[in-house]
């Protein structure tokens, strides 16, 4: 590849930030404690700071150690961290080896190296990669997102003296492992705990504030902009207004168009047609027409007790795209069956959707929050599924997952695959937010 090496271009430290930067100096009233703790809004500048300091810290207090940097995946660990850190390294002045085939980072100052291995903390097989080494030092980005087993595993192996631990995290709900086990035990645990808000990084313009605070809505912008551990409960679009989100005709000129499918034999199959324009934030959509079929029966007569195979749901479906086997048709990701079928059928673009639940679920509240997704009212079955769509709350009361109740939940899913595939696909001028959106 080549080229010059970009190097990182810092600018003024909040003061939040600068506490990252020194709590474990020997001159900080910190220096003693375990760890660290940052949560709260996206973009607060949590990363930066951490794995600034971080690095700092491993390089002045070892030589020849070991330690871990982890993240949600690899990939995203190399993304949101490995990156910028390496464009740090000759702020830092060392210089740093990066043994992409072992997830191995050596890095050295002044003739003294140490080891800094990468972790995915959800790919396969992480736990047991870490099993054997001992480390002086750990850090986890955006650990709420991580399985708890391999945080456990992973902070039991700091056994060097003077190992620390380094966390960082958006808010989840209220009873999700890593608030009820860390941050609510952070006094117990001997670990310095710093909440972080927007405000926090000051290298954000009004402007790009402005920008993400528009991109969530209730649960999700107490979460990712106000940073609190917030629970999901009551209606999930609770910002759905039939006054607002029912439109007659096509309220803009579609530029593309899409077919998505929730599947079922026995629970109701569906298929919604949308309409879209524009990119990122700004994408608009329409759904103009379903197709909801129940094998169950139910209120249509036509529906009673007849199961359909996946022949006759291609066959339903070459009617519903009026012949066209051209048109996108992202399909519930565990229908492998049907996606089989639309293909061998002639559909040439047949793409499984992402099923990041709760993802979906933000991609679909911003758009109705924003105006930007209306219905026609032909879509009778979405029109009626939207307004009684809800969280589990007893689900998350259990193992802290936020889900919607598996109830009346179909045309609902066909939207949020349609929906979220489409602002995954459609990105260009969307900013590239960790933990959540366009990730
Ligand atoms: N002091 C700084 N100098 C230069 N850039 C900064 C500084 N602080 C923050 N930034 C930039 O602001 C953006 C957000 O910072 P960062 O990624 O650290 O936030 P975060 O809190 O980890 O966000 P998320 O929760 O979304 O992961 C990044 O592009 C980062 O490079
Ligand atoms: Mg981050």
């Amino acid at each position: 590849m080549g080229g010059k090496k970009k190097t990182f271009t810092f600018q003024r430290f909040s003061r939040k930030q600068l506490k990252i930067l020194t709590w474990w100096r020997g001159t900080s009233p910190y220096a003693a404690f375990d760890g660290v703790i940052a949560d709260g809004a996206i973009r607060s500048g949590k990363t930066v700071s951490m794995s600034l300091s971080f690095m700092m810290w491993a390089m002045s207090q070892f030589r020849e150690a070991n330690f871990a940097i982890c993240g949600k995946t690899i990939g995203a660990l190399r993304r949101n961290v490995i990156t910028p850190l390496k464009q740090m390294m000759p702020a830092l002045r060392c210089e740093c080896v990066d043994k992409r085939a072992e997830n191995l980072l050596v890095v050295r100052r002044n003739g003294v190296a140490n080891y800094f291995y990468l972790f995915g903390g959800k790919d396969e097989g992480s736990q047991d990669l870490i099993q054997g080494i001992t480390l002086a030092g750990a850090f986890f980005d955006e650990v709420a997102l991580m399985p708890q087993s391999f945080v456990n595993q992973a902070t039991a192996r700091c056994s060097v003296d003077g190992a620390k631990w380094w966390f960082n995290c958006n808010p989840e709900g209220p009873f999700h492992w890593f608030k009820t086990e860390w941050i609510d035990r952070v006094k117990e645990r001997g670990l310095l705990y710093l909440h972080f808000d927007m405000c926090d990084n000051e290298t954000l313009s009004p402007k790009t504030l402005a920008r993400y605070r528009a991109m969530y809505t209730g649960v999700f912008e107490r979460r990712f902009i106000r940073g609190e551990w917030a629970a999901a409960d009551g209606v999930i679009y609770s910002m759905f207004d039939p006054g607002r989100h029912i439109k007659a005709d096509l309220p803009f000129a579609p530029e593309r168009e899409f077919v998505a499918v929730d599947y079922g034999t026995y629970n109701p199959c569906v298929f919604l047609h949308f309409f879209a324009c524009g990119q990122g934030e700004t994408t608009r959509y329409f759904v103009d027409r379903e197709y909801y079929f129940s094998g169950r029966g139910g209120e249509e007569k036509e529906h009673r007790t007849i199961q359909k195979d996946d022949g006759q749901y291609a066959a339903d479906m070459l009617a519903f795209c009026g012949g066209r086997k051209d048109l996108p048709v992202i399909v519930d990701p565990s229908a492998s069956s049907l996606m089989t079928r639309l293909r061998h059928e002639g559909f040439t673009q047949v793409l499984p959707a992402r099923n990041a639940v709760a993802k979906g679920i933000a991609a679909v509240s911003a758009a109705l929050a924003g105006d930007r997704l209306s219905f026609s009212p032909d879509c009778r079955y979405t029109l009626r599924e939207l307004p009684s769509y809800v969280w589990d709350v007893k689900a998350a009361a259990k193992c802290g997952q936020d889900k919607p109740l598996k109830e009346n939940d179909h045309c609902c899913d066909a939207l949020r695959y349609g929906v979220y595939f489409d602002s995954l696909v459609n990105v260009s001028s969307r900013p590239s937010v960790s933990g959540h959106g366009a990730r």
